[in-house]
């Protein structure tokens, strides 16, 4: 049933090059230059002239819904607040028709996200539910839904079940953009043609496995691990992190790497591990300026760099290149190497990563 791995979580981590692809089968046709989506056809109008959206998850999924936010108001130019689902539910949010909610869940059963539809639901907004369980209660309780088809997901930490949610969330900001008309065609097919690449991308990362093990077991007996990123890989970081967390036990924070000077940095020395995600974008020169205030303090950077960069290797203690991609799309790249580096500190340090202590696969009590 594990495929031949030792561990659900590495047989899921794997399987990604193929749940990407499905989570984009029959909606994306970069050659035709076409992107179908059935479930929110009805809706993609309404949508395209929502005042704002709000997207409301838990856990992983929220950091799919922070990834979300930035490619939605990029491409579509409507303003996206993403929310915590308990906090969201308990503060009595302004919200209304007019107001189109996104829930991202895997399970389509968190009780935090699902009481908080429910309320915006009797309100007036609409529900647009991204589920990986077909049939979920989230995913029944929505108007319309776009599914991850990533299969199901049995260990604790969730991996495919992310980057199939970004995939998904990219498809719908585009049908959002290209129904609103406010990306460019030129655009528009360039994501058509980077979302189809991203499954043989990620094939391409995991071939780092070996390298990312080795980086492991340097450093699995570090107390704390900071993780940083800007932009689309902020959301990356905090992923990254939250992978740690949960699997080896290890405090672990993530932070915007600007936001670092702020007062983490207090923390640098050392013995503290820190991981960079520092992927060719916009970003990259400040992200290059906050990798040398890091080993100004000694810190120790395990840099996610893209393939053929030149600047930051000489930097950094511990290098891991990724195959380069458009930013928007990027982080389902930049992800695969936090996941295994969790994957393998959890297992170095000999504890049950598909069943971490003291959680569950699904939450179902608020
Ligand atoms: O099923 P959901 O996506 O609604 O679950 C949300 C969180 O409980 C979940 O992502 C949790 O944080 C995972 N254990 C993360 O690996």
């Amino acid at each position: 049933e594990k495929g031949g791995y030792d561990h659900f979580m590495l047989k899921e981590i794997f399987e990604q090059p193929q749940t990407i692809f499905d989570s984009l089968r029959g909606r994306l046709d970069a050659k035709k230059g076409t992107l179908t989506m059935g479930g929110i056809r009805e809706y993609a109008e309404m949508l395209s002239k929502a005042n704002r959206i709000i997207i409301v998850a838990c856990g992983t999924s929220w950091h799919a819904g922070l990834i979300a936010e930035y490619v939605i108001e990029e491409l579509c130019r409507i303003p996206v607040e993403v929310e915590y689902a308990s906090e969201f539910r308990y503060r009595n949010p302004v919200v209304g028709p007019g107001d189109v909610i996104i829930a991202v869940s895997q399970s389509g059963e968190t009780a935090d996200t699902l009481v908080a539809i429910e309320s915006a639901k009797e309100k007036g907004a609409i529900i647009l539910g991204i589920c990986n369980v077909v049939g979920s209660s989230i995913a029944r309780l929505s108007h319309a839904g776009a599914y991850t088809h990533a299969g199901p997901e049995i260990g604790v930490a969730s991996t495919k079940a992310f980057t199939a949610q970004l995939a998904v969330l990219c498809l719908v900001a585009l049908k959002i953009a290209s129904e609103k008309g406010s990306v460019s065609a030129q655009r528009f097919q360039h994501l058509l043609d980077e979302l189809e690449q991203t499954s043989d991308k990620v094939a391409t990362a995991l071939k780092l496995d070996d390298q990312v093990k080795a980086i492991a077991d340097k450093y699995k007996d570090a107390r704390d691990f900071l993780y940083l990123g800007r932009g689309y890989n902020f959301p990356v970081a905090l992923e990254g992190a939250l992978k740690l967390k949960e699997i080896s036990y290890i405090h672990a924070e993530g932070y915007p790497a600007a936001e670092m000077k702020h007062g983490p940095i207090a923390l640098v020395d050392e013995n503290l591990p820190v991981v960079i995600v520092a992927t060719k974008d916009s970003y990259y020169e400040k992200v290059v300026s906050n990798i040398q205030e890091i080993k100004a303090r000694k810190g120790k950077v395990i840099a996610i760099v893209t393939e053929g960069d030149q600047t930051i290797p000489p930097m950094a203690d511990d290098v891991i290149f990724v195959p380069s991609a458009d930013e928007i799309v990027a982080p389902i790249i930049s992800v695969i190497p936090l996941q295994l580096l969790a994957y393998h500190i959890g297992v170095l340090k000999g504890f049950d990563v598909d069943k971490p202590r003291n959680l569950a696969k699904s939450v179902t009590v608020e």
